[in-house]
């Protein structure tokens, strides 16, 4: 076993590693409910697992990691539900020392943060500013984040630049767009890993996802492992990406 796991990140090509990863947390809910426990326990495991592989993926030199936490969509949960994540959240963002400790990560929070508490925007300032002297890594944590919210916002960000004589119409192109995004700071989306079995994008970096790779695989996300990564970095390798040409 040890064996295997050396010989699969030996033969990851340590020149061609994603630059930045879109990771949907998808399949805590199940895997809270195959071990018998609340889905807010499956939330739990699943917080931890990102810890682990963001930490994985800066040391592999991976550049950005964002990670779908908390979609526009999922308000529509049970109370209790939403509650619990976001209490979760809450912890975790007010637990940035130990949870990142020497890894030099940078978090940060993309979405829509005007629908959030006060307790939870406090939490947001207080881990990003106690990250935003590191040097490594870039974590988006998508926080009441939609892609199709985001699209909206960079389109009135740019007709205001246009109201405001700014610039012209004409100006907006997808060089200008791009550096409306939440993304604007971070490298091109390189890969999207969505675990749990299910295909789709649920609305999550639709922008970004142009030429993105996709990763699906049907484990759990709070089971998601180094060996998980190394599985999906090995095959987005072996991916021809021509970005149109031929
Ligand atoms: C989808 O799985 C997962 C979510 C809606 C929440 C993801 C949140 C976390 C992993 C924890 C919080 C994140 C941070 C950064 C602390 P699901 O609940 O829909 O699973 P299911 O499809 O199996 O029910």
């Amino acid at each position: 076993m040890l064996f295997k796991k050396r010989k699969i990140a030996e033969e990851m090509d340590m020149s061609n590693i994603p630059q930045h990863i879109g990771i949907i947390m998808d399949g805590n809910g199940r895997w809270a409910k195959k071990r018998g426990l609340p889905r807010s326990a499956g939330h739990r495991a699943g917080a931890e697992t990102l810890k682990k592989i963001v930490v994985y993926c800066n040391k592999i030199g991976v550049k950005s990691v964002t990670a779908y936490a908390f979609s526009t969509e999922n308000w529509n949960r049970p109370k209790a539900e939403v509650d619990a994540l976001m209490e979760l959240l809450y912890m975790y963002l007010g637990q940035v020392e130990e949870q990142f400790a020497g890894t030099n990560v940078i978090l940060r929070v993309i979405g829509d943060r005007s629908a959030l508490s006060d307790k939870i925007n406090k939490a947001i300032d207080y881990a990003e500013s106690y990250t935003s002297t590191n040097t490594g890594l870039v974590l988006n944590v998508a926080l009441n984040y939609g892609g199709r919210d985001e699209i909206c916002r960079a389109a009135q960000l740019a007709a205001k630049a246009v109201e405001t004589g700014e610039i012209k119409a004409e100006d907006i192109d997808e060089e200008y767009m791009s550096k409306l995004m939440y993304t604007k700071d971070v490298p091109e989306l390189d890969l999207i890993i969505r675990p749990s079995g299910e295909v789709r994008l649920s609305n999550f970096l639709l922008w970004q996802a142009a030429y993105a790779e996709f990763w699906f695989d049907s484990i759990n996300w709070p089971d998601f492992s180094e060996k998980d990564m190394q599985r999906a970095v090995l095959d987005y390798q072996k991916r021809n990406r021509r970005f149109g040409k031929v």
